[in-house]
């Protein structure tokens, strides 16, 4: 079975490279043709721990190719999975605008046969808005075969794609088409085997269990972030708090990580493109949307409590904050929605000198954040970041910065305030004696 990935995002290029591993011959199609040109010398536009090797191999084994040409793409392959992105508009709803164009040229380009796999986030209805399209196509092109649509969201994470795309907690199926089910069951045998649970539905169901699952997700964050704050007001630890819910398993433990707020580029599109399924529906989704206003809430709180500390007549001016981690999350280089512009831009506007470093965020952030460029001083390290700073401000959890030679660090700084924003550092005896140490949900002291 040939298959074509439309779009070399990230869901798109790791699905392609782990298909390709497993011996289907993938060819991986985008616009971009500076993008495509380098990974077809192999070079990953993304920082995703174990793609680099697989796209080396793919390439190396001839299962793996890359091409801006649409038609070939689609021509050459029995199944094409439709990975590009649904960026959120202006008022929350999805842009659909570039899953449209390739299902155009589907509809224009297909020969045969072929099987269309929304991969993509898209909203409920669309699915079926597609096989009805090419369904309208086809018969206008007199064309003598079928084009059948499934919906097969994705659930991998970012930093750990590879390795989610190879043990996906579940595969969600979403087709009335018995062809296309049997299409998608043999490209994921490998998945059988492994005795991933298959769920098959409606398309509208699987793109909802996509939504419903990131908002989710979003709702649970937003609710202990919530609990931190009133923790840090009641003398409760919110550690504590998210180990004693978890112990129930109908709770579990995972996702009560208190934070300065979620980002990426799926909780916080997913949230509001819910929202504005709901509103065209008539439904309002009141606990998503307070998620959202928690999230927000979050990251304003984050730049109050540094303000607290740190300011004198309301001001921050005069002080020098170092931020570690720019990206919303550790092992990546995203910095889409993430936290830190937000709380960077909040300590900029009150007056305070900023420095950074990020493992992988800081090219991301010069290219994109253009508003902060000369404002914000990007470092070496996260060390040479708090050289004579009055403040660390540890945004994202990266495991490198657990290893420092902490007295060097504080000596090194003319203050000595750790605004610990993901609790890294709450069990660490000897930083929480060095520094004044501020954790999140909790305040006790050292
Ligand atoms: C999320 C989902 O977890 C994936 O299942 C989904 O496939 C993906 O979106 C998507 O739709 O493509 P991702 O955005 O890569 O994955 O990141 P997460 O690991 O879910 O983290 C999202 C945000 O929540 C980050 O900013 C993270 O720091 C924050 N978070 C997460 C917390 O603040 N606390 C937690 O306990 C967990």
């Amino acid at each position: 079975m040939k298959i074509g990935i439309m779009g070399t995002g990230y869901v798109g290029l790791v699905h392609g490279a782990v298909l390709s591993s497993y011996g289907f011959p993938v060819t991986c199609m985008d616009v971009d043709a500076a993008k495509i040109e380098r990974l077809a010398d192999g070079i990953s536009p993304i920082y995703e721990p174990g793609l680099d090797e697989l796209l080396a191999s793919g390439l190396r084994d001839g299962t793996l190719s890359f091409t801006t040409n649409a038609k070939q793409a689609i021509q050459s392959s029995d199944v094409i999975f439709i990975a590009v992105g649904t960026p959120a508009k202006e008022d929350g709803s999805a842009n659909l605008s570039y899953v449209q164009e390739v299902v155009q040229s589907i509809g224009k380009y297909a020969n045969d046969y072929k099987v269309v796999v929304c991969k993509s986030t898209m909203p409920v209805g669309t699915n079926r808005g597609i096989a009805r399209y090419l369904d309208g196509v086809l018969k206008a092109r007199n064309a003598p075969f079928r084009i059948d649509v499934a919906s097969n969201p994705e659930f991998l994470r970012q930093g750990k794609a590879v390795g989610d795309s190879r043990h996906p907690s579940r595969i969600v199926i979403g087709t009335e088409n018995e062809e296309a089910k049997l299409r998608l069951q043999s490209l994921y045998d490998v998945h059988i085997r492994q005795d991933v649970p298959f769920l098959y539905t409606n398309p509208e169901t699987a793109e909802m269990i996509k939504y419903a699952s990131n908002s989710f997700l979003a709702v649970k964050i937003s609710f202990v972030n919530e609990l931190a704050l009133l923790s840090e007001k009641v003398g409760a630890n919110i550690q504590d708090i998210a180990a004693g819910m978890g112990l129930d398993d109908r709770i579990s433990l995972h996702f009560l990580q208190a934070g300065p707020g979620y980002g990426g580029s799926c909780f916080p599109k997913d949230t509001q493109a819910l929202i504005d399924v709901g509103r065209k529906n008539g439904e309002e989704l009141y606990v998503v949307r307070a998620a959202i206003a928690a999230n927000e809430k979050q990251k304003l709180k984050m730049v109050h409590k540094i303000n607290d500390v740190l300011s004198f007549n309301g001001t921050l001016k005069g002080k020098t904050i170092a931020v570690w981690g720019l990206s919303f999350k550790p092992e990546t280089d995203d910095i889409r929605s993430a936290p830190s512009y937000d709380i960077i831009s909040g300590l900029l506007g009150r007056g305070a000198a900023v420095k950074a470093y990020c493992p992988q965020g800081m090219k991301q952030a010069e290219r994109l954040w253009t508003d902060l460029n000369g404002s914000v001083a990007y470092c070496e390290n996260e060390a040479d970041c708090a050289q004579n700073a009055d403040a660390i401000v540890l945004m994202t959890e990266w495991e490198q910065f657990r290893e420092n030679s902490w007295d060097t660090i504080v000596k090194s700084m003319r203050g000595n305030a750790f605004f610990d924003l993901r609790n890294m550092f709450a069990g660490h005896a000897h930083v929480r004696r060095l520094f004044d140490y501020y954790p999140i949900g909790s305040n006790e002291l050292a």
